[in-house]
């Protein structure tokens, strides 16, 4: 409805240009918005306000002129100017009710598809010489709904799991990896089920033994220049750390598969020849035997140059100059039109160094959008950044286990007498989803708390109250299994009926802004806010109890619609859902 509107505007816009009121070669944006206030209509616009310049008129003048210009419509029951001249738009109801009776059969839910574009996301990403923690709940929950939403919008998209598997710690651990191996196979095979123990037992060997701390180093440099023992080995190893993410991502029922995974590693072979044609083009510079770029733009506060550095004294090549390769590969070769980048805020200069390098480089050109979608961190109740009782780095997969047996305990005291198998089934949807759903429903730019308590909450915006509304929706039916829909047609009449059905129709326009700008959360807030106006509608419009018959089947299609769409909007947030809890 929102681009219909957009579209009356811009049919109004060219007839006031072809009448010579506003110049021909002017490019208005037109931004419509929902109104906060209904006493305003559905949409408005300022349109007008925007034009005043050109127009050489006062706005309430242009947004009169607006108005004449527009094209009759069916859909709208009324336009008028308000304030200083903003333009109020006021939807018909029928042309509401026939939207949404649309919606019902549509399995895109009546949206309307953008254009398709091809879209890289690069999400997750662990180090794999660790596991991986609590950091990583953010840009994997996040990055897989945004994914969906792109998907199911039409958009051709590339997961990318950019994975850390080709730093200096590689040397350290593989050293300690064939230690282990050399003094008995099983034990090595053991030690690495648990790679953070791994990693700090190599870490401490290497802090302990000069002679150990030489091998790692000189085993990097092996592996780098393609030995074939060390690769092997290598290999083994990315391939253990790999399958420990995959089984977080299927507890988390996270979209990723190994095809998506390409790590730093895969770039190897590009690198000197990123170095070449950074060079070719004049823009590296030697610092203290560095090879690095300053750029203009880049200063730290003291007004000192902050250089990228892409490769070390020694030769080696660093973070920067892989993701100079991965830029060139999705521009080019995956030829994406956007690529968005889900990772923590922590990264930002480091992304506008890179980004911006890239276009002077030519390594990308203006067709591809590059966008940082950073993130905040997430806390323990002390305000820094969530740790384990004892300090360490809290592990998702122990995290989840936590969840799962919380939630267990919650649903057994809330169903004394449900049977063991589907309380664990229960409890695993609602431990999962209430730790994917805080995390998703929190504004992707700020830090927040982590907290068991408030995320399995049945009170206020989680997971578990809004899995246990969408059971109440669908549970009207289970009561009205006997009622035919098929010819049934929306009739929004009750004051609590309309403002559900314009709260419906409201679907595709959250979804252009939670792609647009990266943010889950607009689709939480929206899913919070459908499950409110269905309540208050069903508090004052009783369905199965209705005046009659069309009244009924009406408010039946209206929850149908209701559930539907929740469903849906739970699915694009990776969020399964229950028929009972
Ligand atoms: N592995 C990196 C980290 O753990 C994240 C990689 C993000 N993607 C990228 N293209 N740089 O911080």
């Amino acid at each position: 409805m929102k681009s219909h509107i957009q579209s009356l505007l811009a049919q109004a816009i060219e007839l006031l240009k072809q009448q010579e009121v506003i110049p021909t070669d002017f490019e208005a944006r037109i931004q419509v918005d929902r109104t906060k206030d209904k006493t305003h209509g559905d949409f408005a616009t300022n349109l007008a306000m925007m034009l005043t310049k050109v127009a050489r008129k006062k706005p309430t003048e242009v947004a009169q002129l607006i108005i004449e210009s527009l094209p009759e419509d069916s859909q709208v029951s009324k336009v008028e100017i308000a304030g200083p001249g903003f333009i109020n738009f006021f939807i018909d109801d029928n042309a509401l009710a026939s939207q949404l009776t649309l919606a019902l059969k549509d399995d895109h839910l009546g949206i309307s598809l953008p254009k398709a574009q091809t879209i890289v996301v690069d999400y997750s990403a662990p180090n794999l010489a660790k596991e991986m923690h609590v950091g990583h709940l953010r840009t994997t929950t996040i990055g897989d709904s945004m994914v969906h939403a792109l998907e199911f919008l039409g958009h051709k998209v590339i997961r990318q799991n950019h994975v850390g598997d080709w730093g200096t710690q590689f040397g350290m651990l593989l050293a300690y990896m064939e230690e282990l191996r050399a003094q008995n196979g099983e034990q090595a095979q053991l030690a690495l089920s648990d790679l953070e123990t791994f990693y700090r037992a190599a870490k401490v060997r290497f802090d302990e033994s000069e002679e150990f701390a030489t091998r790692a180093r000189k085993l990097v440099v092996e592996l780098q220049s393609g030995n074939e023992y060390y690769n092997k080995l290598w290999r083994e190893f990315n391939d253990i750390s790999l399958s420990h993410c995959h089984h977080v991502y299927q507890l988390l029922g996270v979209s990723l598969t190994r095809e998506d995974v390409r790590g730093e590693s895969a770039y190897n072979d590009d690198l000197a020849q990123v170095i070449q044609d950074l060079d070719a083009q004049g823009l590296l510079s030697e610092s203290n035997g560095a090879k690095v770029v300053f750029q203009e733009e880049f200063k730290n506060k003291e007004g000192e140059p902050l250089p990228v550095i892409l490769q070390k004294a020694d030769g080696g090549y660093l973070y920067a100059t892989s993701d100079m390769a991965a830029m060139r590969y999705r521009a080019n070769v995956l030829k994406a039109d956007r690529a968005l980048y889900f990772v923590d805020l922590r990264q930002a200069l480091h992304f506008q160094q890179v980004f911006a390098l890239a276009r002077k480089a030519n390594f990308v050109d203006d067709n591809i959008s590059l966008e940082h979608m950073g993130f905040g961190t997430i806390n323990g109740d002390d305000g820094r950044p969530f740790k384990t009782r004892s300090g360490n780095v809290v592990k998702l997969v122990d995290l989840l286990t936590e969840a799962n047996t919380r939630a267990l305990e919650l649903v057994r005291s809330k169903n004394p007498d449900m049977d063991e198998a589907e309380l664990i089934n229960i409890a695993k949807v609602i431990g999962i989803s209430s730790v994917k759903y805080a995390e998703l429903s929190k504004n992707r730019t700020s830090d927040y708390i982590f907290s068991f308590e408030q995320m399995l909450s049945f009170e206020g915006n989680t997971a578990p109250y809004l899995l246990y509304a969408y059971t109440r929706v669908t549970g009207i039916f289970k009561r009205a299994s006997d009622v035919d829909l098929t010819d049934a047609s929306i009739l929004l009449e009750h004051d609590k009926e309309k403002e559900l059905g314009t709260k419906l129709a409201q679907f595709g326009e959250v979804l252009s802004r939670m792609v647009a700008k990266g943010q889950p959360h607009a689709l939480c807030g929206y899913l919070f806010e459908l499950a409110g106006a269905f309540s208050s509608f069903y508090e004052a419009c009783p369905v199965l109890a209705a005046d009659t018959q069309e009244q009924k089947k009406s408010r039946l299609l209206l929850a149908k619609l209701t559930a539907k769409t929740l469903k849906k909007g739970f699915s694009l947030l990776g969020i399964d859902t229950l028929e009972r809890m």
